[in-house]
């Protein structure tokens, strides 16, 4: 393993597809390695676009303009941050030997939307998850309902994150408006799953890292389990290390472990799954660094983003908690072509906390623009930490 000098012909260069609050964070860990970094996301003055080497502006759902620009740029690697990507043209690059895809474009192309995942975890690897069916129509979606699937259940579009166009149906009237719902969404698709309801105790991120070992072997690493509450499909606080009953924690690490054995390659997965008593259930895996995961800046001395740097370039890392934390979201609360972040003084005046303000250019009331990060004694005092750092910030429209 070799680390060249950035903008000359040793450089070890990377480019990241998306650079939101995520993507800026894996930078800001691969330029304290020395490593040449390449943001790329579809808005100018993205988050990480400031903090990388060079900065493009690209409709990365656009195959021939991402074909175009990474054999330009001949990055080692390309690292997806966001799923909304062409994945075939990922694919074809990799194939052809012109780059290498975190973790494999395979990968990214089955996480892109939930039928290929779905039916990899459930039908090949036979990992328990909710019941569901895929439907193409809203008579097609009854059908699955009244045909196995049953009530509650959850709708979602095969194309989405962060909760969009998703709902849920508690009885026969909700279903015409829960397939208008779902097809709403950013990338209409057309097709829906319908997946049962599991009444969770809790549910969690298990951060797992793919990386090398001193033999140059494949190694698989655990972070502490991460527990997060979501309010309409997205997450608004996060909390490390989330306790869980020892079965259930084994179960979760060997469900982690197989789903990215088959995803394979090397960086840091967010394995979603819910638990309830002893019984824990696959419900979606990111191949890459996961929201709730921010909580790691505050709770690992290897953050999400330390690791996921640490393992592209097939480094060791170490996953160990360092300190119970937590996490708030701060939204954007407005539209507004730009914002103004005002009682940062007192919401790091808070014990223990720290804060991530993320630069964005636009604010809607439900874009996150911000989090607080805090440490406590107890979980309970890292997560009310938190949420009093993320109440003490008012976003707003900026004159
Ligand atoms: N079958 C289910 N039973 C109970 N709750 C569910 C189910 N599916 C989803 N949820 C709830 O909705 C949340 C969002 O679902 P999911 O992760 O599938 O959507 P998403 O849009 O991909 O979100 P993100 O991309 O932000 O992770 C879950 O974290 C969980 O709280
Ligand atoms: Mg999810």
């Amino acid at each position: 393993m070799r680390i060249g000098t950035p903008l000359t012909p040793s450089a070890t260069r990377v480019m990241l597809l998306g650079a939101g609050e995520l993507g800026k964070e894996v930078i800001i860990a691969f330029q304290r390695l020395g490593v040449e970094v390449i943001a790329v996301d579809r808005y100018a003055h993205a988050p990480g676009h400031a903090l990388a080497h060079r900065a493009h502006v690209l409709d990365m759902t656009d195959g021939p303009a991402l074909r175009a620009l990474i054999i330009r740029e001949r990055p080692h690697w390309v690292i997806p941050e966001i799923e909304a990507i062409a994945t075939e043209t990922l694919c074809e690059l990799e194939s052809e030997g012109l780059t290498q895809v975190i973790p494999t474009a395979e990968a990214a192309w089955l996480t892109m939307q939930r039928e290929g995942i779905r039916r990899l975890a459930a039908e090949e690897l036979n990992l328990p998850t909710s019941g569901y069916a895929f439907a193409d129509s809203e008579d097609e979606l009854r059908a699955a309902i009244n045909g196995g699937i049953g009530l509650p259940c959850v709708v979602k579009p095969v194309m989405s994150s962060s909760g969009k166009g998703q709902s849920v149906v508690r009885s026969e009237r909700d279903v015409a408006a829960a397939w208008t719902h779902a097809r709403s969404g950013r990338v209409d698709r057309g097709r829906v799953i319908a997946e049962q309801w599991i009444d969770f105790d809790f549910e969690i991120t298990l951060l797992t890292v793919r990386t090398l070992d001193a033999a140059g072997n494949i190694q698989t690493r655990f972070c502490e389990p991460i527990g997060h509450r979501q309010v309409d499909g997205d997450y608004v606080e996060s909390w490390q290390p989330q306790p869980m009953q020892p079965i259930a924690l084994e179960r979760a690490r060997d469900i982690a472990g197989r789903i990215t054995a088959r995803l394979g390659g090397r960086g840091v997965f967010g394995v979603e799954l819910f638990v309830r008593g002893d019984a824990v259930w696959f419900s979606e895996v990111s191949p890459r660094p996961h929201d709730t995961g921010l909580v790691t800046l505050a709770s690992q001395r290897q953050s999400e983003f330390d690791l996921h740097a640490r393992a592209i370039l097939g480094l060791p890392v170490d996953t160990r908690l360092q300190r119970q934390a937590a996490s708030a979201v701060i939204y954007g609360g407005t539209d507004a072509p730009g914002v103004a972040f005002e009682g940062v003084e007192h919401a790091l005046a808070v014990p223990e906390s720290d804060l991530r303000l993320f630069g964005k250019p636009l604010a809607t009331p439900k874009r996150r623009m911000g989090v607080a990060l805090a440490c406590g004694e107890t979980i309970g005092q890292a997560r009310e930490h938190a949420q009093e750092a993320a109440r003490r910030i008012r976003v707003l429209a900026a004159d």
